[in-house]
């Protein structure tokens, strides 16, 4: 094995519709954001690792314990290291300096960016050839065995496949992926409420487990399968908001794609403010501070649609403005703070698509 350093990188996401439909075997439409985490690697002779990372002390483990028993966020790449091994084979040590630009807890999937650059980097540093899915899989078996959260698979396979300049129209049963083109008439628009979620985890549990209790009645093995109707029908009323959510948000991810294919902003943006409605009332995932700079960015007149993102409770909204009029909506959102949004927010990012994971190799 040649032995050279390695820096590695994968961006954070926002997703433009398709919320808790990833766990369902449904459809997003996520996009890489230009904040990413970056890994720098030095190989080592021990089958060990140093991980360093500014304001952080210093995590060091080894390769033969369990990833659950190193600490802090030294289990995310604990996790990472321990499915290489597994999967593909031995793997050089490495001392690490992790760096990121994506905002930690705000709904931007830092820790899918960790996983995912990680991933590539510990391919690069042994000289193999990643399979980006495969990498997403691993992602999403540390966030669900190591972390002890039973997210879907979105952010990672965002963060690891993600096309500059475009969306994806994600299809979590096939893994099919198709890039979509935002027309340049329109931007889209980070808005940090600076909330950060609290007791979100067993939220998100409870939902995974209406989907498949509804799923058990309607006798369908994901809620991808199930009709309009056949949910309409359920009579528990609050699996019928949980599963009507999952199924329109599905159709709504079909109607944005194509409403984008024919630039036909107005159409893309009814369906993002649909979804945040749908989020709010039926599947009850936003928050008041979401709801509020949702509702503020609506009333914009340049607005073609906005809702939260991501998990929800708290973190980040996205918007779709038309470019002419972003500017103006940035500061115009500066009159969304105070009550549920903290005074000094909320924060608003115009991004443009970045691309997924990636390494390259640095001579000695
Ligand atoms: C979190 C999870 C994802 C997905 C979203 C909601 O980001 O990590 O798997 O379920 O929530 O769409």
């Amino acid at each position: 094995m040649s032995r050279h350093r390695v820096l590695a990188r994968a961006p954070g996401r926002v997703n433009l519709i398709g919320e808790h439909t990833d766990y369902n075997d449904g459809f997003a439409m996520p996009m890489g954001l230009p904040f990413e985490t970056s890994v720098l690697f030095e190989p080592r002779s021990q089958p060990s690792a140093v991980i360093h990372s500014d304001g952080h002390p210093s995590i060091e483990f080894d390769f033969s314990v369990p990833p659950t028993s190193v600490d802090s966020w030294g289990r995310y790449v604990a996790g990472m290291v321990e499915r290489y091994l597994t999967n593909v084979g031995p793997s050089l040590g490495f001392e690490a300096r992790v760096s990121t630009t994506i905002p930690v807890g705000a709904s931007l999937s830092s820790s899918a960016a960790l996983e995912m650059a990680v991933g590539v980097g510990l391919h690069a540093l042994n000289d193999t050839a990643p399979d980006m899915a495969e990498l997403a899989r691993w992602g999403q078996h540390v966030e669900n065995t190591v972390i002890g959260i039973q997210s879907g698979i979105m952010d990672q396979l965002i963060s690891a496949t993600a096309t500059l300049g475009h969306a994806t129209l994600l299809d979590f049963r096939t893994f099919d992926r198709q890039p979509v083109e935002i027309p340049d008439t329109a931007t889209v628009v980070v808005i940090d409420t600076l909330t950060r979620r609290e007791l979100a985890d067993s939220e998100y549990d409870k939902r995974r487990a209406a989907c498949e209790a509804a799923c058990a009645q309607l006798g369908v093995a994901a809620l991808r399968d199930a009709t309009f109707d056949e949910v309409a029908a359920i009579a528990d009323a609050l699996l019928r908001r949980r599963a009507r959510h999952v199924v329109t948000e599905n159709a709504r991810v079909q109607e944005m794609a194509a409403a984008l294919a024919e630039g036909d902003l107005p159409a893309a943006g009814a369906a993002m403010d649909e979804s945040h409605r749908s989020l709010s009332v039926d599947y009850e995932v936003s928050g008041p501070a979401l709801d509020a700079v949702v509702e503020h960015a609506q009333a914009f007149d340049g607005c073609v649609g906005a809702r939260m993102t991501g998990g929800g409770f708290a973190g980040c909204a996205v918007a779709l403005v038309r470019s002419e009029a972003v500017e103006e909506f940035v500061e115009y959102m500066a009159g969304a703070a105070g009550g549920p949004v903290p005074s000094d927010g909320p924060l608003c990012w115009p991004v443009a698509p970045s691309a997924g994971a990636s390494a390259t190799t640095i001579a000695e």
